[in-house]
């Protein structure tokens, strides 16, 4: 595995941007700027632009538009402000400490995060079910070629803060996934 060194300043901007509770979003301009729609039919999720299209690309090339439904995109800061508030209330503070991000912590305020369920009568919003075989695991095999990581890993719940989240995917950029993958970007 190839080990990238960033600066100080790499961590708040471009594809490799770093955000969470430690790192809020400082200046979003960049990429709100690009934010758009995925151009998927009757989908009304946003992303920036390059993830859109590279999104597409790797859904397109194993055939899973019908099969994998883009549940949660681009956030701004009030829509994550009212999922954490709507899930304290339906959920409580030790489950939504878990798996929401707190408001300008959260991947999904850089346009470069997608939550991903497979198609279902119901689908959870904030915990949908993606899995590890099926058409949702040749979506993991498929998605570092993309430019896409597996987020928040089960091994590495003390340093984000966050759960587990199989189904939660961000953009990282080529070739940044190779030193991405296995979860080392923390
Ligand atoms: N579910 C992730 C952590 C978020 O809210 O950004
Ligand atoms: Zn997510």
């Amino acid at each position: 595995m190839t080990v990238l060194t960033l600066q100080q300043a790499d961590i708040h901007k471009g594809y490799q941007i770093l955000v969470n509770r430690e790192h809020p979003i400082q200046n979003n301009a960049y990429f709100t700027r690009k934010i758009l729609p995925i151009g998927i039919e009757s989908s009304r999720i946003q992303l920036e632009k390059n993830t859109a299209n590279l999104l597409n690309q790797l859904l397109n090339s194993i055939s899973a538009k019908e099969k994998i439904v883009l549940v949660s995109g681009y956030r701004n800061q009030k829509e994550q402000e009212e999922i954490y508030q709507s899930s304290l209330l339906e959920n409580g503070k030790r489950f939504t400490e878990k798996y929401v991000a707190l408001p300008n912590c959260s991947e999904h305020q850089t346009g470069l995060a997608i939550d991903l369920g497979e198609r279902a009568e119901n689908i959870d919003f904030i915990r949908p079910h993606f899995s590890y075989s099926g058409i949702a695991g040749k979506f993991r095999r498929e998605a570092a070629k993309f430019g896409f990581i597996e987020r928040y890993g089960l091994d590495k719940e003390a340093v984000t803060g966050i759960s587990h989240e199989p189904w939660h995917f961000r953009y990282v950029g080529y070739p940044m996934h190779k030193s991405c993958r296995n979860n080392s970007f923390v």
